[in-house]
């Protein structure tokens, strides 16, 4: 019984109102579709390829969003079938909050991180969202180039908000218009 309710809630899950895209960057092309729960041993890879021995998140973290109840959107990007990339959005209310975001070193700086900000911040409008919001850590000055040329402003900084060495956090927030 356990077993069939879990294939019903697959395939529900399995239904994707993301229209799948190819992108080209640099003659490369991407392919851009939404994450499925198959997927997440994939992701979980890609994270260990970005964060090395550290896992921000583990299985429980990406199944629980991807069954969230609140409105959320999660994309992977892959190259040849092997994913790459991938970002994970949630809607509160009038914010859509910027989940996670990885790309594996070997396709950093390639533009891809800027493709995913895009997507996120479309699906944030055909939500009706006022601002988009994401944290991100205070060492982490690459990925903060992104936000603030993608026009992310810091609203606070959270004091010691990653448990993995007590980091400090930046909260930075979107205005959409
Ligand atoms: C942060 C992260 C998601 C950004 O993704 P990315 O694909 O590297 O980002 P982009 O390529 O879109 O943009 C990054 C830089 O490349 C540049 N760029 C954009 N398009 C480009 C292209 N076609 N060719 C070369 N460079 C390009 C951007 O201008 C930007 O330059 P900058 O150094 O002036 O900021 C990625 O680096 C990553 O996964 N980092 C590790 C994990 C992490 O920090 N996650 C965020 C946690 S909050």
């Amino acid at each position: 019984m356990l077993k069939r309710f879990k294939a019903f809630l697959s395939f529900l899950r399995e239904q994707s109102d993301y229209l799948e895209k190819t992108v080209t960057l640099d003659d490369k092309t991407y392919h851009f579709r939404e994450v499925f729960p198959k997927d997440i041993k994939a992701l979980m890879h890609v994270q260990q390829l970005v964060y090395k021995e550290y896992q921000p998140w583990h299985r429980g973290a990406f199944l629980s969003e991807l069954y969230s109840i609140h409105i959320h959107r999660y994309l992977c990007v892959s190259v040849h079938k092997k994913i790459i990339a991938f970002i994970g959005i949630r809607v509160v209310g009038s914010d859509a909050h910027i989940t996670n975001i990885a790309v594996i070193p070997t396709y950093q700086n390639k533009g891809l991180g800027k493709q995913l900000l895009a997507e996120a911040e479309m699906f944030a409008r055909q939500h009706g969202c006022q601002t988009m919001s994401l944290e991100v850590r205070i060492s982490n000055s690459g990925a903060q180039r992104l936000y603030t040329t993608f026009g992310y402003t810091t609203r606070q900084v959270l004091t010691e908000y990653y448990s993995e060495g007590n980091e400090d956090a930046l909260d930075m927030v979107k205005q959409l218009k």
